[in-house]
């Protein structure tokens, strides 16, 4: 919103890559709000959506989606973005803003074939593609039942 519409592309583009790969909360209030542990789980979200980044916290850290871990967690998590993007922001603002969060090679991969200008151009995303569609994979021939060119 404060931005103009290019260079807040590449912010928010390298905002989210930030958040789907990075280990998360990192951020420890004064006083925990729900819950006090510590050390604090933390996860990769491998995702921007809301249910793949809570649904992988519940899993490596074993606690439940409503619990008050959960709740803590998330708060934090909202708090740790909410920094990074006021550093973004700064960072545009001295002139210092550079990319610094890529998308995987995966995704960079899949998007050869499927994004903007491939030969397929039949989609628009930059979300982790194996997050959905498969796991583990490193090569497009290592996906099973995958058409062949
Ligand atoms: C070398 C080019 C190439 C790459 C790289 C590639 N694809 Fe595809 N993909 C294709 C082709 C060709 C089709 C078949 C399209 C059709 O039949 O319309 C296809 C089809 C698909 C489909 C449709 C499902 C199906 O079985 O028809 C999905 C989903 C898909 N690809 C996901 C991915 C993902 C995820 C990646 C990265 C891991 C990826 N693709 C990488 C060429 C590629
Ligand atoms: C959040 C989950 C999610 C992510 C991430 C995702 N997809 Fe999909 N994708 C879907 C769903 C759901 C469908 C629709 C499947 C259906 O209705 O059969 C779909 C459909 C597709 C199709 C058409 C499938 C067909 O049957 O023809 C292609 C091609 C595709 N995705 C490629 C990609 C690529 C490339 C990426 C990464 C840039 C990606 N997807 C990331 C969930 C996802």
């Amino acid at each position: 919103m404060v931005l103009p519409e290019k260079i807040a592309d590449s912010v928010i583009n390298d905002l989210y890559s930030w958040y789907e790969y990075t280990s998360l909360p990192n951020y420890t209030p004064k006083k925990p709000v729900k819950a006090d542990l510590n050390p604090f789980p933390k996860s990769k979200a491998n995702s921007p959506l809301c249910h793949v980044s809570v649904s992988n916290w519940c899993k490596s850290s074993g606690y439940k989606a409503f619990s008050k871990e959960r709740t803590e967690r998330c708060g934090r998590l909202t708090a740790d973005v909410a920094k990074k993007l006021v550093e973004m922001l700064n960072e545009v603002k001295a002139g210092t803003f550079v990319p610094k969060y890529p998308l995987d090679n995966v995704t960079m991969k899949c998007r050869t074939c499927h994004c903007k200008g491939s030969s397929l151009e039949d989609t628009r995303g930059k979300m982790a593609c194996w997050e959905c569609h498969t796991k583990n994979i490193t090569l497009v021939d290592e996906m099973e039942n995958h058409p062949k060119i």
